[in-house]
């Protein structure tokens, strides 16, 4: 892209999405293409993450969630997993300074008790020293699946019901929405997924309903600011109908 495009693209009056939900995807490739371990791959991701992040919340982004590790890959090898969660406990760290640095809130969705207790540790200390922040919400999705997720939900209004905390008649989408992990999050407006698959891999099953998806052939650890305004860019050229006609 020319020089004039991108500073036109980054001056230019777009509407910013208020939640952008995020799949990255591509890091194993990305290391294949080099000749490098896919674990590779994973750590210049989580340099794509931390950049991410802070350009999110300059661009003025409300939400953004990022799906780093679904209930599925769980079912990759004992060495991907375990050096993904090595990188995990490292960024939990790293991530505190660069949310207080920027006034960004964390909060992670998905179910984290598979977790080692340290990580959980780390989780909710992240959570807790960021929760006053008032910028940008960062939603980290780990150990998330859609279905996990409302599977949870589910179970929880059942135990309300039998608590009689809950009526069976009483229950709304709003009310179902409530018992997501995602509660109080509005549901994100446009999805990005990197490095090609045109599918949600179990991503926010629920939330996604009415999102605008854009997928791009960028690798995770290439995409940048730039990617980021282009896929906004496209975002801005749609038609939100909502299934009503305009
Ligand atoms: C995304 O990259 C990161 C995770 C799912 C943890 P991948 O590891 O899926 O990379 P590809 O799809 O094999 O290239
Ligand atoms: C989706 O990527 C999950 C995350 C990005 C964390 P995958 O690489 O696991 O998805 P599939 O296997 O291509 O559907
Ligand atoms: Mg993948």
């Amino acid at each position: 892209m020319e020089n004039t495009d991108k500073n036109n693209l980054e001056q230019s009056d777009l509407n910013i999405p208020e939640h952008v939900a995020l799949i990255l995807d591509g890091n194993g490739r990305w290391a294949k293409k080099r000749g490098l371990p896919r674990t590779a791959g994973h750590k210049q991701g989580c340099v794509t993450v931390e950049q991410t992040v802070e350009d999110a919340a300059r661009l003025g982004i409300k939400y953004l969630t990022v799906y780093g590790f679904s209930t599925e890959n769980w079912k990759r090898s004992t060495e991907e997993v375990g050096a993904l969660m090595q990188l995990f406990r490292y960024y939990l760290k790293r991530l505190l300074k660069i949310a207080k640095a920027n006034n960004v809130r964390v909060k992670m969705i998905g179910d984290r008790t598979r977790f080692d207790r340290d990580i959980i540790q780390g989780i909710d200390t992240l959570e807790r020293e960021t929760k006053d922040n008032s910028g940008m919400t960062f939603v980290i999705a780990v150990n998330y699946g859609g279905r996990d997720e409302i599977t949870r939900a589910v179970k929880k209004m059942m135990e309300d019901c039998r608590e009689g905390k809950l009526e069976a008649d009483s229950v709304t989408e709003q009310v179902v929405a409530s018992y997501l992990d995602t509660a109080g999050i509005p549901d994100p407006d446009l999805l990005i997924r990197t490095s090609g698959e045109i599918r949600l891999s179990n991503y926010l099953l629920w939330q996604l309903a009415y999102s605008e998806i854009i997928v791009t052939d960028c690798l995770w650890p290439d995409f940048n600011k730039e990617e980021l305004l282009k896929a906004i860019a496209q975002y801005n050229k749609r038609d939100r109908r909502f299934g009503g006609v305009k």
